[in-house]
């Protein structure tokens, strides 16, 4: 019988607090920010197809397997990773897998920071009528403005940063229950009055056709770099690779079925996502505007629309303000491995714990300040002429295409060979609770092909396959 232990930092009060908690996770600037601009950057359909299927047949299993995972280690994955492993008999060293999601959960939040606080301006800028009947070049005016402002992006970088210290300092589950369950449907809603609005603008249809065509044209001009990117959009978006999910699994009960609970993540997370390309693109049409705007793109567009409709300001303030929740949910989710570890192993208070990491990755997001300043044409890897596309990004572009496309993918490649072969038949069985079903066995292929695929598509990315 297996041992059912305890986590020492408590559980969920249900498992809706839990599909809530992971569901916060995965919602956030991912699927509204960083969604639409990666489409576009990618020439839209191809990309999302790409993207919606990695997110069925590699995002689906490896999120069953990092929450079962972190359900059957009960502790922070660092921990988890060496308690399972010794109880199979193999390696310890594979909690080195969870401090490598700690470091890139922590790259992560050092540039999510200062996206949220260019969120949390836009509550203000929206609230305060900036955009009425404001025309293309105005709103971009606007982005540009701010942007080019360090002292601004910093102010508002450390109060993004500050909320995500307090939430995690007073414990994942107070507060968080809250502000996922009202806050999760109401974004919701004002995401469908947003799709809502852009039908009205002439160019729904063809935001259709941009989104859902898939145009082996604009694939076959750069396969590696495309496949790459979507397949990083899709465990960026569901929060995989780095421990997020795997933590949130240790505070689930044991009576949940993580089957369903991962069905109904990945499935809400991939709508917001959706919804969010059918507000944007829409109105990118109706103005000719360039659909590759890069990262700012929600920020040049979506004005836009809250400046033409009827209290826009309002809705607009709403809209930003709820992002910024999501964005918040998000945030914890990506120190809280770090953090339970320091509590775990250093017996520090959880406020420290949290004070102490957020600090740090406060300083590292300076480098994301700058990035769209000072920093702007400061191109690190310039000089590895063979790379290409790499020696033109920025310190921004770097962290986030290192995380994103390389540690997340390679964080799964590891989490599905330990839930294969580290892992007994019998344990997964056991916590998956789904006996010798079909749904066991599809589950079992997609996380024996995940380490494949993914590695197929990383050498497809550096060109050794074409
Ligand atoms: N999934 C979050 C989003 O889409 C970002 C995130 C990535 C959170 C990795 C935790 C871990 O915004």
């Amino acid at each position: 019988m297996p041992r059912i232990r305890q986590s020492i930092h408590g559980e969920w009060s249900s498992r809706w607090t839990f599909i809530l908690a992971a569901t916060g996770s995965a919602v956030g600037l991912g699927n509204i920010w960083r969604f639409p601009y990666l489409t576009a950057e990618n020439g839209g359909g191809a990309f999302v197809f790409i993207y919606l299927a990695c997110v069925a047949v590699i995002g689906i299993p490896v999120l069953m397997a990092e929450i079962m995972i972190g359900r059957r280690g009960r502790q922070s994955p660092i921990n988890t990773m060496e308690t399972l492993a010794i109880e199979a008999g193999d390696n310890p060293h594979w909690r080195l897998l969870g401090w490598f999601g700690v470091i890139a959960g922590f790259l992560i939040l050092s540039y999510y920071s200062v996206i949220g606080g260019w969120t949390i301006s836009y509550v203000l800028y929206t609230a305060s009528n900036s955009f009425e009947n404001a025309t293309a070049d105005g709103v971009n005016t606007i982005f540009t403005n701010l942007v080019s402002s360090p002292g601004t992006l910093i102010a508002w970088h450390s109060v993004f940063m500050l909320l995500a210290i307090i939430v995690v300092a007073r414990g994942v589950k107070a507060g968080l229950e809250v502000a996922v369950k009202f806050m999760m449907p109401s974004l919701f809603i004002m995401l469908l009055i947003l799709v809502g609005y852009s039908t009205t603008t002439g160019e729904f249809a063809h935001a259709i056709d941009y989104l859902f065509t898939f145009d082996m044209d604009t694939l076959s001009a750069r396969p590696g770099s495309i496949i790459l990117a979507a397949m990083g959009q899709a465990f960026f978006s569901l929060s995989l690779g780095m421990g997020a999910i795997m933590v949130y699994g240790s505070y689930l009960p044991h009576d949940a079925s993580i089957f369903k609970a991962s069905l109904g993540i990945a499935f809400a997370d991939t709508l917001v996502a959706v919804l969010a390309g059918l507000a944007i693109f829409p109105i990118v049409f109706a103005y000719n505007m360039e659909p590759n705007e890069g990262s700012g793109l929600i920020f040049k567009t979506l004005p836009i629309a809250f400046g033409q409709m009827p209290g826009g300001s309002f809705f607009g303030a709403m809209f930003f303000l709820l992002l910024a929740f999501a964005a918040w949910t998000s945030a914890i989710s990506l120190i809280e491995p770090a953090v339970a570890w320091l509590v775990e192993n250093k017996n520090l208070k959880r406020r420290y714990a949290a004070s102490y990491i957020g600090i740090a990755c406060w300083f590292l997001g300076l480098l994301t300040v700058f990035s769209f300043n000072s920093l702007s044409d400061f191109h690190p890897l310039e000089f590895i002429d063979q790379f290409g596309s790499l020696g033109k990004k920025n310190i921004f572009d770097l962290i986030d295409g290192l995380t994103s496309n390389i540690m997340l993918p390679l964080g799964g490649i590891f989490v599905s060979i330990f839930a294969i072969y580290v892992m007994s038949r019998e344990a997964t069985r056991d916590e998956l609770d789904m006996g010798d079903s079909i749904a066991y066995k599809v589950w079992r292929v997609l996380v024996m092909i995940a380490p494949i695929t993914v590695g197929v598509v990383f050498l497809h990315a550096i060109g050794i396959l074409g």
